[in-house]
C-alpha cells in the first residue's frame, strides 16, 4: 500500500513543501497524462495542509476557447466550472501569468465566490515545457490571510514539477 509507505511530513511549512515537492515528483515520475499529475498534486497538497487548505485544485486552460479556464482535478466543495481569463482571482492570475495572493477575498474586485466560507486564497500559474500557460492552481482557505511568501515559493516549486509533457 502506497499510503503505509509514506513518511510523516515535517512540521515546518517550508520543509513540508519541500517534502511534498519530492513526494509529488516521485509519484508522477514517468506519468505523461497531465490530469493524472494534477489529481495527484491536489490530493497530496490538500491532505498535507488540512487546516488551511479548504479548496485545492486546478483550473485548466480550455484549449478550444483559449481565453477561458475550465475546472480540473480538485479536493473540496463544489467549484464553479468555467472562469474567463481576467475574471476573479484565477482569471487574473491566468491573464497576468503570475501568482496572486489575496488576504481577504471580499476586497478583491470580481472575486468569484464558489463557497462563501472561503476567506483568502492563492493562485499559481502552471506552465508547460514550452512556457505556455497550461493551468492555474487555486487554493482557498476559510481563514483570512492564510497564505504568505512561503506558500508562494512552495507552491510555485511544486507547479514546476507538473510541467506538461503530453
Ligand atoms: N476563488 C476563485 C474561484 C474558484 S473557486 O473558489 C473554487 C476565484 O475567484 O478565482
Amino acid at each position: 500500500m502506497a499510503e503505509a509507505a509514506r513518511a510523516p511530513l515535517p512540521e515546518g511549512k517550508a520543509e513540508r513543501y519541500a517534502a511534498l515537492r519530492a513526494e509529488i515528483a516521485a509519484v508522477i515520475a514517468g506519468e505523461p497524462n497531465r490530469i493524472a499529475r494534477y489529481a495527484t498534486a491536489s490530493s497530496l497538497l490538500a491532505a498535507a495542509f488540512p487546516d488551511r487548505f479548504f479548496w485545492t485544485g486546478f483550473y485548466l486552460v480550455d484549449e478550444a476557447k483559449g481565453d477561458e479556464l475550465v475546472v480540473g482535478p480538485y479536493q473540496g466543495t463544489l467549484g464553479c466550472l468555467r472562469i474567463p481569463f481576467g475574471k476573479g482571482v484565477c482569471g487574473a492570475a491566468a491573464a497576468q501569468r503570475q501568482t496572486i495572493i489575496v488576504p481577504d477575498v471580499s476586497a478583491f474586485p470580481g472575486h468569484i465566490a464558489c463557497d462563501s466560507r472561503s476567506k483568502s486564497e492563492i493562485v499559481i500559474p502552471v506552465f508547460d515545457k514550452s512556457g505556455a500557460l497550461a493551468a492555474v492552481v487555486d487554493v482557498d482557505s476559510t481563514q483570512f490571510n492564510a497564505f504568505d511568501q512561503i506558500d508562494q515559493a512552495g507552491l510555485e516549486a511544486i507547479c514546476g514539477e507538473l510541467l506538461t509533457r503530453d
